[in-house]
This record gives C-alpha cells, sequence and structure tokens, in this order.
C-alpha cells in the first residue's frame, strides 16, 4: 500500500547515476606520491597491496593482475586446463568468465542458475560433468556468495578444480569465512564501478604454492618471479624466459589506491549495506517487485541491490520500468544478458531461448539499481519513491 506517494514532477526530480566511484583525496594524494616516487609500473607497493590483500581475505597469497578477466585466464592456466577440456559455469555472468575458458581452447559449458539467490545451481552443474569436465567457475553473483558447501562436494566428488569469479564478492563471507579461500584459486576484480577500486585491476588468491608460484611467472612474460625487480638497486639484470606468459602485470600507482581503498573495505561495505536495507524495507512493501534475499550464514558484499518486476501485478514490463526510472532521472543497468542468448554462444553452441528457463526468467525481469558507498538516504528514498509511483500508476 502507498500511503505517502511522492509526485515526481519537474520541481522536484533530481539525478540519480548509476555509479559514483568512492574515491576522494586520500586516493589522489597516494596516487600522486606513487607517481612522484619515479617508479610506475609493479614494485614495493604493490607487493604491500598485495600482502593487505591476502590478510583481509584470510589466504596464503594474493598476486596483484591487470584485471579479474587477467587473473581468471591465469588461474584456469595454473589449475591446468588443457585444450578439449570442459569448464562448466553460469550462463548468468559477464563476458570474461567464460572468454577466458576459449583463450585456453577449453570448452565453456554453461549452466542454469538456482532461483533464490541467481547463482550457479550445482544440481544443474552436476548434469552437465562429462568425461571431460576439469573445472567450474562460479560466480558470486551481486556479491552473494554461492552454495560452497554444494559446490566443493560436487568438485570433490568429480575431482574438478574449483576457480573461484569474485568479481563482485569483497568483501564477502560464507560460513564466516572470506571468499577467497575456500576454491583452488579465487580471482577478483577492481574495476572502476566495482566494490574496491583501483580503476582497472584485479587479483589472484590462493593457499596453494604452486599455483602461486605458477600465476606470478605467467603474469609477466613467463619471467623468472623476481625478474619485475630488474631495474631497481634490489633487483639483477639477469632473469629467465621460464615459459611463454602475458603481459597481467599490475602497477604501484594503482596499488596506492589500493590500499586506501582497502583500509575503507568494511566501511565502504557497511554503508552498502545500510543502502539495501533501507531499499529492502521499503520495496517489501509493494507486490510490484521482488527484492534481493540473502541467505542465512552468509554476509553479501552487496556489488549490486537488484529488484525483478513482478509481471503478475504490473501492466509494463522490465524495459518500461528503465525508461520510467529513466525519466525520473535515475540510471539503472542490467546485470546480465545471459551468454547463451548472444550472437556468438548462439551461433557457436546453437543455444536458443528456453535453455536456461531460469537465468532468462531473472534476465527478463531484473533492474540493477544504484548502490553505492555515499549515496544519501535522500537519493534511496527517491529511487523507492519513483518506483513506488511507477507501482501505482501500472498497476494492473
Ligand atoms: C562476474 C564478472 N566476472 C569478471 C569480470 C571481469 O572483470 P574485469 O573487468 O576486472 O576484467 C566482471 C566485470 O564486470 C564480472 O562482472
Amino acid at each position: 500500500m502507498i500511503t505517502s506517494l511522492m509526485k515526481i514532477d519537474a520541481m522536484n526530480r533530481r539525478q540519480i547515476p548509476f555509479h559514483r566511484a568512492p574515491v576522494g583525496e586520500a586516493e589522489a594524494q597516494a596516487v600522486a606520491s606513487a607517481l612522484l616516487s619515479g617508479w610506475l609500473t609493479m614494485g614495493t607497493e604493490t607487493v604491500k597491496f598485495e600482502q593487505a590483500f591476502a590478510v583481509y581475505v584470510g589466504t596464503k597469497h594474493a598476486i596483484a593482475v591487470s584485471s579479474c578477466t587477467a587473473a581468471l585466464h591465469l588461474a584456469l592456466e595454473a589449475v591446468g586446463i588443457q585444450p578439449g577440456d570442459e569448464v562448466l559455469l553460469p550462463t548468468l555472468t559477464f563476458a570474461a568468465t567464460a572468454e577466458v575458458v576459449k583463450y585456453l581452447g577449453a570448452r565453456p559449458v554453461l549452466v542454469d542458475s538456482e532461483p533464490i539467490y541467481f547463482n550457479l545451481d550445482p544440481k544443474d552443474a552436476e548434469r552437465r560433468v562429462t568425461t571431460k569436465t576439469r573445472a567450474m567457475i562460479p560466480v558470486h553473483f551481486a556479491g552473494h556468495p554461492c552454495d560452497m558447501e554444494a559446490l566443493l562436494g560436487l568438485a570433490n566428488d568429480k575431482r574438478l578444480s574449483l576457480v573461484e569469479d569474485a568479481a563482485h564478492a569483497v568483501p564477502a563471507r560464507y560460513g564466516g569465512r572470506m571468499i577467497g579461500g575456500f576454491g583452488r584459486a579465487t580471482a577478483f576484480s577492481f574495476y572502476a564501478t566495482k566494490t574496491l577500486t583501483t580503476g582497472e585491476g584485479g587479483m589472484v588468491t590462493t593457499n596453494d604454492d604452486q599455483i602461486e608460484e605458477r600465476v606470478r611467472v605467467m603474469r609477466l612474460h613467463g619471467l623468472s618471479r623476481d625478474a619485475w625487480k630488474r631495474y631497481s638497486d634490489q633487483g639483477s639484470w639477469r632473469y629467465d624466459i621460464r615459459d611463454v606468459g602475458f603481459k597481467y602485470n599490475f602497477t604501484d600507482p594503482q596499488a596506492a589506491m589500493g590500499l586506501v581503498q582497502l583500509a575503507k573495505c568494511d566501511s565502504m561495505h557497511r554503508k552498502r549495506e545500510a543502502i539495501a536495507t533501507q531499499y529492502s524495507s521499503r520495496l517489501a512493501t509493494l507486490d510490484t517487485y521482488r527484492i534481493p534475499r540473502v541467505s542465512d550464514g552468509v554476509q553479501t558484499a552487496w556489488h549490486l541491490y537488484f529488484v525483478l518486476v513482478e509481471e503478475k501485478t504490473l501492466r509494463i514490463g522490465r524495459d518500461e520500468v528503465i525508461s520510467e526510472l529513466q525519466e525520473r532521472g535515475v540510471q539503472t543497468s542490467v546485470h546480465f544478458i545471459p551468454l547463451h542468448l548472444h550472437s556468438y554462444y548462439r551461433n557457436k553452441f546453437g543455444f536458443k531461448p528456453g535453455d536456461f528457463p531460469i537465468a532468462e526468467d531473472y534476465a527478463r525481469r531484473c533492474v540493477s539499481l544504484p548502490i553505492y558507498p555515499d549515496m544519501s538516504k535522500e537519493e534511496v528514498g527517491y529511487v523507492v519513491g519513483c518506483l513506488e509511483e511507477i507501482a501505482h500508476d501500472f498497476r494492473r
């Protein structure tokens, strides 16, 4: 029931961007001093950031790289994915999760979502295991951890390497433990819109010494692991090319920014959590949108806050809801169009609409709302007011 419907007219119309990066003076100063240090690429700041990140997520190792895409590629390479292997991953994800499998000549095998949190469905994953399946890449969608007990059980039973896509999941917890050390390796993203940002960037975390060694070598042209120091007073000009690697290294100005972001990661998370609570407490009273659920025993990172348009009670569909919000100055997004509906995957693997019903139903009805640490209560209230007005104007 809507008691105090806000009329959104030209007088009280506002502009709410989908994202505003929580970057301030402290980040600017840290980046400036890294630039003025005279060392512009990967160096001691990167080592500090890696150590601090490993402590934060509670893993033995953290290796900083240029993106989460690079992190996923290196992690899969390090666990030994070969041409012809099959790798399970959700259809409800971004391009990166699947393309890295193709980089290695392996086959991405798409899996449907479960209907509560929209993470990879362990039962559907199990049905798709063949003699060629070697790995699984669960995505902690929107920052909500996957069912790790079921996925670790499946990985164990079928002897699959678990490489987690944690692009949305800092800081997220499952059973009290931070996401980062459950699988053989975990990939994080520090992309511009992520919960911890360095503009671009990523991290591989692992408790496995062999994976750490391989990722360190392969992230920088396959050179021996200390080769990055070769221009510094602690290094030597001598290095060895141990394999054909990649140019996926991090840089010190990014690391300097990352250290500042990491120090405020918990407080940024509390602010996103408060925004999610404000959204949910008011939207729960409407039967026109389904709000996100949070499982017992987990902490979601709240990278995304999504609602699903209830087609039984609303006369307009998701696309119109997005347009109506846009007319009121609220920018939104859609995460994601499932991979199997994109032309490459349709043409290459013959997928068609209907193949992954849960992910498709989600993707047809979802809207990601603005959520970022410096979003004010008033701004959140405005977005909710717009959704209430749309519910009122377009109710069946
Ligand atoms: C689920 C998921 N995985 C991977 C990535 C890739 O991250 P990056 O841009 O750091 O390579 C993204 C980026 O949005 C993502 O959403």
